[in-house]
């Protein structure tokens, strides 16, 4: 038996239900449209969507998935607990919109996974755990900047962006001790460092000032055209390096120097003289996914 909390209702089930049956179990109805009970499960029509903590970021097909999966999927101290890339955002759909950075998804992944499988695993319908943690998580955690590669190599520097530092990894534990995290449910939105309430018509070299300011750098360009939100600007960061950005590259988009953007071990660092990224590099780590503007 399984023990899990849906809708904040303890519920206990037997080990091959899935989630979808775990749902009904609790109460709580999901619409679906192509699972049924005594049929293989297809997973096409993404009807029955939920939200899975300590799964992966993203709503997954509760027909699909059973209630022993997640924990199959990888070991509990893979993956990072502090890297803010982690938490989810309010607008990260219109920021991919702007500059597309989602390059893989993993339904996709897991979609490669099973193109190596045989063919009788295949047919069953559902991907077995050992094969998301094998041929996707695992692979995933070892990549050059993975997790797991960090540790690997020692680098203590990235251990301490992905975990805090050595012994906070090596005090993660195992499933067993694992207590999900119950993040606030409340938006905590993130301070920008210009009037967000200006159309950006009106910008001018002041709000970019102040933007600069705020990422503890500062505007080099004098001659700015006021609303011209595409004319590129001088800028410097708080350790020197100076680039070239529009402003709606920085105050749309969210970007910042390209030097130091390249070093996540160093954000915590990078944290100390930008108060925009202090907001959530240098943030409780209680506080959990944390929901806001990115
Ligand atoms: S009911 Fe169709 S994907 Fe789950």
């Amino acid at each position: 038996m399984v023990k899990l909390k849906i809708d904040g209702k303890e519920i206990e089930v037997p080990d091959h239900f899935t989630l979808i049956q775990a749902c009904e179990e609790a109460g709580a109805e999901v619409p679906r449209f192509c699972f049924h009970e005594r049929l293989s499960v297809a997973g096409n029509c993404r009807m029955c969507l939920v939200e899975v903590k300590g799964g992966p970021p993203k709503p997954q097909a509760s027909c699909a998935m059973g209630v022993r999966d997640i924990r199959q999927w990888y070991d509990r101290n893979w993956f990072a607990t502090r890297n803010f890339h982690g938490q989810w955002y309010s607008d990260s759909d219109r920021l991919n919109d702007l500059v597309p950075f989602r390059q893989d998804t993993l339904d996709s992944a897991l979609l490669r996974a099973m193109d190596v499988v045989p063919a009788s695993v295949r047919s069953a319908g559902k991907v077995p755990p050992w094969i998301v943690k094998h041929l996707v998580m695992k692979p995933l955690s070892r990549k050059p900047r993975g997790t797991m590669n960090a540790i690997r190599r020692q680098d203590h520097e990235e251990i301490g962006a992905h975990f805090g530092s050595i012994d906070e990894w090596r005090a993660l534990g195992d499933w067993n001790s694992f207590t999900p995290p119950e993040p606030s449910r409340t938006p905590t939105l993130l301070d920008h460092g210009y009037d967000e309430s200006k159309p950006s018509s009106q910008w001018s070299a002041l709000d970019y000032i102040e933007a600069a300011t705020f990422r503890g750098g500062e505007l080099l360009t004098s001659a700015v055209e006021p609303g011209t939100i595409t004319q590129v600007l001088g800028w410097r960061c708080a350790f020197n390096h100076v680039f070239a950005a529009s402003p709606r590259a920085v105050l749309i988009a969210g970007h910042w120097c390209p030097d130091c953007v390249r070093e996540p071990a160093s954000y915590s660092r990078q944290a100390e003289r930008s108060p925009f990224l202090a907001q959530v590099e240098l943030a409780p780590r209680s506080a959990g996914l944390q929901l806001g503007a990115s």
